[in-house]
């Protein structure tokens, strides 16, 4: 570490972005420029052959028949819930450590979220905990695949099937992950992404997407995120006004190409943050914990999010700070903890494993543009932060 501790003292005035978006739209300016000229020229800029082609390739890389372009991720999973026929009365198992959308969209339709604590090594939903949360009532899992590592898929697509359950994925964060070489999506039943700009694949706005390999899903997703409708005008459903736009198909198009390579620079990203931080010294201490891959697992590193024990992470996140490097937490608040959930009746200590990650998680800069010399500041920055004396953990 003599080498980057020099270089820490050196480069004090180094700023590193959590996540920067213009490096990447600088480097394709002219290929979206003319997406956009395109689409103008068209005239077409809700739904069309934009969107349809953007469909089709993004059901192509999951390995299934079937996308339905929506407005973003939160509907995708509101929508799917909806198709499914899920209300009043009917459960789906999730997560408590996720985005609160993974468990907003079943609140929202009447159903009741049950939560299962996470694996405290992955984040993800504990896939040993989950059969003992079904009920005759449950109806789908919500597996989220959390900072962009999979769920153990064989596992929880074997419980759905056993229990007759659907096998919702929100691959939000998770886009162009695979589980032993196979798209997760292909493990069905039904998949969300979302094109939210800091994505694995981000548009200039909002979208999302659903997939399936399920032909009446597909079709009733369809009519839902037009009212319902098919044709246009003759209504068979309620549905929602959730579309994914042209000129945002036509951006995700100039992206889509590059999606490998992106996901192969986060992975080697990864790597190179592993080696560095292995040799600092809150590492050594056992201060801080780096991220594990699960066996079976590719994690397209979406975030690259490290565990600081207790009561250290603030102090490192500021200390990183004040050093120019910027850090986000998430989630700072576990689902089931959350206000609008009171009345689902869970207290604090319900899900420990998720509670004690809020405390301790810390998100990194990740994103494919990230340049080595930016790497081994933040590790070196690392390297030099001393636990605030009088701390007593
Ligand atoms: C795990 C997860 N699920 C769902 C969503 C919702 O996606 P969107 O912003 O496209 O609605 C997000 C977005 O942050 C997410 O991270």
């Amino acid at each position: 570490m003599k080498e980057m501790s020099r270089m820490a003292s050196l480069t004090q005035a180094m700023q590193v972005p959590v996540f920067d978006l213009k490096r990447q739209n600088e480097a394709l300016h002219d290929d979206l420029v003319a997406a956009f000229e395109r689409v103008i020229r068209a005239g077409q800029f809700i739904l069309g052959d934009e969107v349809a082609a953007f469909e089709a390739e993004v059901a192509a890389l999951s390995g299934v028949k079937h996308g339905v372009g929506v407005g973003n991720c939160s509907d995708a999973l509101h929508l799917v819930q909806l198709a499914l026929g899920i209300g009043p009365g009917d459960e789906v198992i999730t997560t408590p450590f996720t985005f609160f959308a993974s468990a907003g969209a079943t609140a929202r339709l009447g159903a009741r979220p049950v939560f299962v604590d996470i694996d405290p090594v992955t984040f993800n939903l504990n896939a040993d905990m989950v059969e003992a949360a079904i009920t005759p009532r449950t109806k789908a899992i919500v597996a989220v695949h959390l900072y962009g590592q999979p769920v153990d898929l064989p596992r929880l697509r074997a419980i759905a099937d056993r229990y007759g359950l659907t096998l919702i994925q929100d691959a939000a964060q998770a886009l162009g992950a695979r589980y032993e070489s196979r798209p997760v999506a292909s493990y069905g039943h039904v998949t969300c992404y979302s094109f939210f700009p800091t994505k694995n694949l981000g548009a200039f706005g909002d979208g999302g997407m659903v997939v399936t390999d399920d032909d009446e899903l597909a079709d009733r997703l369809r009519m839902l995120r037009a009212h319902g409708s098919k044709p246009k005008y003759y209504h068979h459903l309620l549905g929602y006004n959730s579309r994914l736009d042209a000129l945002h198909a036509a951006i995700l198009r100039v992206k889509l190409p590059h999606l490998p390579s992106w996901i192969e620079r986060r992975r080697a990203i990864a790597a190179r943050y592993r080696l560095l931080l292995a040799g600092t010294r809150p590492v050594r201490e056992g201060l801080v914990t780096l991220p594990a891959e699960a066996p079976g697992a590719e994690h397209t590193y979406h975030q690259f999010t490290i565990r600081v024990r207790q009561p250290y992470r603030d102090a490192l996140r500021q200390h990183l700070a004040r050093h120019g490097v910027q850090t986000a937490v998430y989630y700072p608040l576990a689902l089931h903890l959350q206000k609008v959930f009171e009345p689902l009746g869970y207290k604090p200590g319900d899900f420990p494993e998720a509670e004690w990650a809020t405390s301790e998680v810390l998100s990194l800069p990740m994103f494919p543009e990230l340049t080595d010399n930016e790497i081994e500041y933040v590790a070196a920055v690392i390297d030099t932060f001393e636990p605030p004396v009088g701390s007593n953990a």
